[in-house]
């Protein structure tokens, strides 16, 4: 037992030696360094922020350096370090199979723009002083254009109404680093049509202004070989509700939709009364509220709860204004009603008739009696006759 437990034993650990020799062999295998993904060269204005990628493969996995140079004076490379420039360059190294860096250089000025590069080197004798750095790293750059951002002087905000007839927005690029391919107009994040041009000074005319055309205006410069400018106008309003519905009808047990839409900017707060009082919480009741609609939910009509006055309330910075809606919520039995109109007829008919024939009844049988008996007749005649003769005698 013992003695075949030992051979066990051995056999597991000269397999497990085997398996880690052959892991060492094949992981001493060396590879040179060589670049997966290098930095690519970009234009950017001042202020905006940078980021180069390296991305370097190799076995042992290479260390990556990143240097900088002046435009044109390849002779003046320094090595960068994460915290360079008053904390505005920072340097990210991964080391796992590959080795990946990230390099970022933010609020950009002219004097970040020049050539960065990317060094990487698994050479064990890389920081030796006597080798040529030349022969033992590998290198990629790329060029980064750092141009002054255009300013642009953009009218004021607004608020509507204005006075006069139209309302006028401008926009004028004062420092153009190149010359103006396009600009345009934008309203709310959609361009306006026809509204092109190609001049440094653009402006953008609003006939009559209403609250609809309240929002976010923008004018945007395209440049030829930099990036756009742009420059933003609000044009502010009250709101103003566009779409409601004055009444609805509805069979109770139904699902109530009340809605209000507006127009005008800032989007409005908005909020919903019945018969001028808040809601009481209740399960069948919500409201759904988007930028510029609200929807008042009612499930399972209530006939006495909820017929009324809805009035759905928008308000934003500017003003707020109110809409009525009438609901009105009908019983269970009022398609039945039309029928029962007809039945309630065909009763009060037949009651007519009934009673008529048995108003009619006693003069029939008298007729009948002066047909059948004219004695009758004759007796009751022979008494007024007496009467007579009786109020004669006296
Ligand atoms: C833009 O330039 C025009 C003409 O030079 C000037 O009248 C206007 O006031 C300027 N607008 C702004 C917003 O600076
Ligand atoms: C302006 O430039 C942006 C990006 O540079 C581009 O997406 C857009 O289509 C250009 N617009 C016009 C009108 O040329
Ligand atoms: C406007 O400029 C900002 C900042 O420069 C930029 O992030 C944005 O994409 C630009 N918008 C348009 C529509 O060009
Ligand atoms: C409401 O806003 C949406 C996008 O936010 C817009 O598409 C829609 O035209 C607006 N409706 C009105 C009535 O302004
Ligand atoms: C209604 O109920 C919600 C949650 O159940 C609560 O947050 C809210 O304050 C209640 N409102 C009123 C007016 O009671
Ligand atoms: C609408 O709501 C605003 C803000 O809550 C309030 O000041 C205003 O009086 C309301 N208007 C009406 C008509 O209820």
């Amino acid at each position: 037992m013992i003695p075949g437990k030992r051979r066990a034993a051995v056999m597991i650990f000269s397999v497990a030696i085997f398996g880690a020799l052959m892991l060492q062999s094949v992981s001493s295998q060396n590879a040179p360094a060589g670049f997966v993904k290098s930095p690519l060269s970009e234009t950017k204005l001042t202020g905006d922020t940078f980021e180069l990628y390296c991305d370097v493969v190799g076995n042992p996995t290479p260390e990556i350096q990143w240097w900088y140079s002046e435009i044109n004076r390849a002779d003046s490379f320094r090595q960068l370090w994460d915290g360079a420039r008053k904390r505005r360059v920072s340097i990210s190294t991964a080391y796992g199979i590959n080795a990946v860096s990230v390099l970022g250089v933010s609020h950009l000025t002219l004097d970040d723009s020049g050539t960065y590069e990317c060094r990487a080197s698994n050479d064990p004798r890389r920081n030796d002083l006597h080798q040529n750095p030349a022969t033992t790293w590998i290198r990629a750059q790329a060029t980064i254009t750092v141009l002054q951002k255009p300013s642009i002087a953009a009218s004021e905000h607004v608020t509507l109404p204005v006075e006069g007839e139209s309302l006028t927005l401008q926009c004028n690029l004062t420092s153009p680093h190149s010359t103006v391919q396009e600009s345009f107009w934008m309203k709310n994040g959609e361009e306006i049509p026809e509204t092109r041009d190609s001049s440094k000074n653009t402006e953008y005319r609003l006939k009559r202004p209403r609250a609809d055309d309240a929002g976010v205006y923008m004018c945007v410069y395209n440049f030829s070989t930099t990036p756009s400018a742009n420059a933003t106008i609000e044009v502010k309003s009250a709101p103003e509700i566009v779409g409601h519905k004055r009444s609805e009808n509805k069979n109770e047990g139904d699902h109530a939709i009340l809605h209000c839409k507006s127009v005008g900017y800032p989007h409005p707060v908005w909020s919903w009364r019945r018969n001028d009082k808040d809601f009481e919480n209740s399960t069948r009741i919500y409201i759904v509220s988007k930028d510029n609609y609200t929807e008042l939910h009612i499930l399972n009509l209530d006939i006495d709860e909820d017929p009324g006055v809805y009035v759905c309330n928008a308000t934003n910075m500017i003003g707020h204004t109110t809409e009525k809606s009438v609901l009105r919520v009908r019983s269970h039995l009022a398609p039945l009603w039309p029928l029962l109109g007809v039945l309630a007829e065909i009763i009060i008919l037949v009651v007519i008739i009934v009673v008529y024939e048995k108003r009619k009844k006693p003069e029939d049988l008298q007729d009948d009696d002066d047909l059948a008996g004219p004695m009758k007749t004759n007796s009751t005649n022979n008494h007024k006759d007496k009467n007579l003769r009786q109020r004669n005698t006296n």
